[in-house]
């Protein structure tokens, strides 16, 4: 059985009960999310043929500590950089280095601050330069797997809504979602319940209520959903060395719907793509 937390008196970890936000903690992602936006917009002119990953993680820590706020995957269980740099066949999880981003990838940038205690977490994807016609159609696809997910969230409705709507998307776009990883609960901590499938069916998962902050983060390959951990224990790949992309909000439950906290305010949510 699931149950619900007063977010304002529960205790500061992930017991798998799921907690309620008020008005307070909207105001306070508010803020967080949109440094991560702010953030992800900065990024749009910065990434560049040439460019290396580690120049990325080095300029995501430092508007960070310019604006107040850590990255949170920082020594993160073991993590040491401030950002994931997932390139072309890096499901996620891609650690940055020195090696220069190349004119046709693909690169997911994941960026997550910690703000006064808050959690603002979101990705985008980046064409690096002009990149083949497969891959932007993979960026269309998992952009719109995005919004068609934000779209299920309302009070009332169960979160594998959220799964289905991604899943028949994707699927009838003759791509694959993967299964491994999952979107999550966020807010006072980094990772916490519920787990938001991006795959399933509407009557699965947790009724959502309003006051429920989570993420929605689908990652859709061009070929099969399959993905392995590299030795260094983090970067996941697609077994089958296809392309994969993905797309990150950090959204509130309302009375009505919800509130997406890490929209960009310049409107670069989907970079490289037409909005
Ligand atoms: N930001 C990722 C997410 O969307 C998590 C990264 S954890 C790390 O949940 F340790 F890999 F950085
Ligand atoms: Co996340
Ligand atoms: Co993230």
């Amino acid at each position: 059985m699931v149950t619900y937390l007063d977010a304002d008196t529960a205790p500061l970890r992930n017991t798998g009960q799921i907690r309620l936000y008020g008005e307070e903690a909207f105001a306070g992602m508010r803020k967080a999310c949109n440094l991560t936006a702010r953030c992800l917009d900065e990024l749009v002119d910065i990434v560049k043929p040439g460019v290396t990953t580690n120049a990325i993680d080095r300029f995501v820590f430092e508007f960070g500590m310019d604006n107040g706020a850590l990255p949170a995957t920082l020594n993160y269980r073991g993590y040491t950089k401030s950002t994931c740099t997932s390139i072309n066949h890096v499901v996620c999880h891609g650690i940055p280095d020195d090696k220069p981003l190349r004119e046709g990838d693909i690169v997911n940038i994941d960026v997550t601050y910690i703000l006064d205690g808050w959690h603002g977490d979101a990705s985008r994807m980046y064409p690096v330069g002009t990149v083949k016609r497969a891959a932007e159609r993979l960026l269309e696809v998992t952009y719109e797997c995005l919004l068609r997910g934000i779209a299920a969230v309302r009070p009332g409705a169960r979160t594998g809504a959220i799964g289905a709507a991604i899943q028949a998307y994707a699927e009838g776009e003759r791509c694959s979602v993967v299964r491994d990883f999952c979107g999550h609960g966020v807010g006072l901590l980094f990772h916490d319940a519920p787990n938001i499938l991006h795959y399933g069916n509407s009557n699965e998962g947790v009724e959502m209520r309003e006051g429920m902050i989570f993420t929605i983060e689908p990652m859709i390959n061009l070929g099969r959903p399959h993905v392995k951990v590299l030795s260094d224990g983090w970067t996941a790949v697609t077994r089958d060395r296809s392309l994969s992309a993905q797309y990150e909000h950090t959204v509130g439950v309302t009375s009505t719907g919800c509130e997406i906290f890490t929209l960009s305010p310049k409107g670069l949510d989907r970079p490289g793509l037409p909005s």
